[in-house]
C-alpha cells in the first residue's frame, strides 16, 4: 500500500504570528509542499488562533480545491470547529484533543470518556462529505471506541515513540512502537484506514513507515524547522524517500 505524505504547514504560521506580519505564508509553503510530492497538506485551526488563522483555513482550502490536493482540517471537538468545517467541506477532518496551556498537541483524544460529543461530531462531519479520523493514543478500547463512533479513519499519535528514540530510551521506544503495531493492526482489522504522525523526524520516520498498515504520515514541525536549513522542498523530498525506503524495505522482508 502506497505511504501519503500529509504536510502540516501550522508552524509556518508561528513564524508569521511571532512578529505580527504578513509573511511567512501558509498557502505559499503548502504550494511548494505539494509541488514537492506532499499528497495533502494539513493544518489545525487551534481554538486560541495560536498559529492558524481563520482567513489561512480559507485560503488553504482555495488551494487545496484549486489543485486537486486535499485538505486535513485539524479541528478540537467543539460546536465552533465543526460550524467552521461544515462552512469549508473539507477532505478531511482529524479531530484532536485540545487544551489551551499546552503547548502542542499533548496525547491522544479520549473517544472512550467523549462519547456522544465525539459520535455526534464524526457524524455531523461525515454528513458533510468529509472523511473523519480521530487522533488518538494506540490503546485498544480508544481503538475500538473510534470504529464504534462510526470514524473513518484513526490517527495514532507517535510522539512518545519519537521522544523515547530521540532520547536514546530504546526499550521505552521498542515497547512504545510494537504498541503502534499492534493498534495499526487492529484498527485495519476493524476496517479502519491508520494515519500517524506528531513529532516524526527523519531519524523517527523508518520505523514508523514500516508499520504495514499505515496509509499516511502527517508531518509538520521537523519539516519546517529544516526548512530553515535546506529548504521546505528539498525537507519534504528527503522526508519521503526515506519513508518509501523504509516502506519497500518492510515489503520486502514481509
Ligand atoms: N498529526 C496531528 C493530529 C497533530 O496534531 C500534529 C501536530 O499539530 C501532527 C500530526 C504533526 O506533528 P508534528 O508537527 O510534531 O510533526
Amino acid at each position: 500500500m502506497p505511504l501519503r505524505l500529509g504536510v502540516n504547514i501550522d508552524h509556518v504560521a508561528t513564524i508569521r504570528n511571532a512578529r505580527g506580519a504578513s509573511y511567512p505564508e501558509p498557502t505559499r509553503a503548502a504550494e511548494i509542499a505539494l509541488l514537492a510530492g506532499a499528497d495533502g497538506i494539513t493544518a489545525h485551526l487551534r481554538e486560541d488562533r495560536r498559529h492558524i488563522s481563520d482567513a489561512d483555513i480559507d485560503a488553504l482550502a482555495d488551494l487545496c480545491r484549486k489543485r486537486g490536493k486535499p485538505l486535513n482540517f485539524e479541528m478540537a471537538v467543539t460546536d465552533d470547529m465543526v460550524a467552521i468545517a461544515l462552512a469549508h467541506r473539507p477532505h478531511a477532518t482529524c479531530l484532536v484533543p485540545e487544551r489551551r496551556e499546552e503547548v502542542t498537541t499533548e496525547g491522544g483524544l479520549d473517544v472512550v470518556r467523549g462519547g456522544n460529543r465525539v459520535r455526534d461530531a464524526v457524524q455531523t462531519l461525515k454528513s458533510a462529505g468529509s472523511r473523519v479520523s480521530l487522533f488518538i493514543e494506540a490503546d485498544p478500547a480508544q481503538i475500538a471506541a473510534s470504529a464504534d463512533a462510526g470514524a473513518q479513519v484513526i490517527e495514532l499519535h507517535t510522539g512518545a515513540f519519537c521522544d523515547a528514540a530521540r532520547a536514546g530510551e530504546h526499550e521505552r521506544a521498542a515497547a512504545i512502537l510494537a504498541r503502534l503495531t499492534a493498534g495499526a493492526a487492529q484498527a485495519a482489522q476493524a476496517g479502519l484506514e491508520v494515519h500517524a504522525g506528531h513529532g516524526i523526524d527523519y531519524a523517527t520516520v523508518g520505523p514508523v513507515a514500516a508499520i504495514p498498515q499505515l496509509a499516511e504520515l502527517n508531518i509538520g514541525h521537523f519539516l519546517i524547522g529544516e526548512a530553515i536549513f535546506v529548504g521546505l522542498g528539498e525537507a519534504i523530498q528527503r522526508m519521503r524517500r526515506l519513508m518509501d525506503a523504509a516502506r519497500a524495505q518492510a515489503e520486502q522482508a514481509a
